[in-house]
């Protein structure tokens, strides 16, 4: 008897992968986008160095890491020395300095795992989150960004699962489904563990880059040029990959057993890591593992019911992709829950 996740693909799937890489086309940041997006670094450089001369401005989150899109929001990180001050007492001033530069909306959000100040752009109307010192945020932008250099069919696959998860309204942190930063990792973890491999493990390998975030070393290989050909054996299509990612989530992930790591680039046990058991808010039912903060699991706001309405939106996703006349567009159709 043929079990689900035995299933093939279908014979025809290359055909849906023209389609789409023209989707993919159409996510990616335009020439406007990305010089806006300057406009507003620009004007929070000049309102910033104005209390703290010596503060750095760090791009992280998808405007730094290539995997951002035309709706991406702008994630912004401070370096400066705070002396006596707490972390909240600098985002409470900040967020008074940037009202009284005409930003919109202006909140400290100081009770965040990751305190920021959110707000928006009054010229370009993007949206803007600012916090201090989280060199762990600029270590996982790189890594992120280096990953995407190896093989092309990275930034593809996670363009349309990025796309794909806001159409579905699975991309909501605070409602307990999961957020963009967990969705790439899902698929370079999935590109790590394709026969031939599509993606290395940089983490497994000769360390030349090393960061150091609040006592943990963040060090991988960085000299991806020297890794251009790593997929080449590995032939799968755009369209076949997508179709393989949803089924894996749909049928073949083991969710009582396993946590996917980056880091080592494959699969490791929940109880390995001790993450068996609910522990406060963090209750472990889809695991992902963060590569840098290893306690860190980027799945932790996932309870019974999101697990649910993710599985079956996997589910969903891999039979459009197997069955449905034009899965190009049947898979993004919005759905507001
Ligand atoms: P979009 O804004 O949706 O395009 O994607 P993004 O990659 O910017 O993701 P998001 O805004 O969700 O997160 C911004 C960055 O915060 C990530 O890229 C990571 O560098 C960092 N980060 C570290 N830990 C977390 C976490 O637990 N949740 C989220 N959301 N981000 C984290
Ligand atoms: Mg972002």
């Amino acid at each position: 008897r043929t079990r689900r996740w035995q299933v093939e693909c279908r014979p025809d799937i290359d055909s849906f992968t023209p389609g789409l890489l023209a989707l993919y086309e159409s996510l990616k940041p335009s020439e406007e986008h990305n010089s806006k997006q300057k406009q507003l670094v620009d004007s929070l450089t000049k309102s910033v160095s104005k209390e703290w001369p010596n503060a750095q401005l760090h791009l992280y989150g998808s405007c730094a890491n290539s995997f951002g899109t035309s709706h991406s929001d702008v994630d912004v990180c401070l370096e400066m020395e705070t002396d006596t001050e707490s972390t909240a007492e600098v985002l409470l001033k900040l967020a008074d300095v940037l009202r009284a530069d005409n930003f919109n909306n202006v909140e400290a959000i100081t009770s965040a795992r990751v305190p920021i100040v959110r707000m928006s752009d009054p010229g370009s109307g993007f949206s803007c989150d600012i916090c201090i010192n989280n060199l762990f945020a600029v270590a996982n932008t790189k890594l992120l960004k280096d990953y995407a250099q190896i093989d092309q069919r990275l930034l593809q696959l996670a363009f349309l699962v990025k796309h794909w998860a806001k159409q579905r309204s699975v991309n909501e942190t605070y409602r307990g489904t999961l957020s963009s930063y967990a969705y790439v990792l899902m698929c370079i973890n999935f590109l790590q563990l394709r026969e031939p491999k599509i993606l290395p493990c940089l983490q497994a390998m000769e360390h030349t880059y090393t960061l150091n975030a609040d006592g943990t070393e963040c060090a991988y290989f960085d000299k991806v040029h020297e890794l251009q050909d790593f997929g080449a054996e590995n032939k799968e299509s755009l369209a076949e990959l997508l179709w393989a990612f949803f089924h894996y989530w749909a049928f073949h992930h083991d969710y009582r057993r396993d946590v996917i790591s980056v880091r080592i680039g494959n699969k490791i046990s929940k109880q390995e890591k001790n993450w068996t058991t609910r522990v406060g808010n963090d209750r472990h039912l889809m695991c992902i593992e963060d590569p840098f903060e290893t306690g860190h699991d980027l799945g932790r706001g996932v309870d019974r019911q999101t697990i649910r309405i993710l599985r079956e939106e996997f589910e969903r996703a891999a039979s459009v992709l197997q069955y449905d006349d034009d899965p190009c567009v049947t898979l993004f159709e919005r759905y507001d829950c």
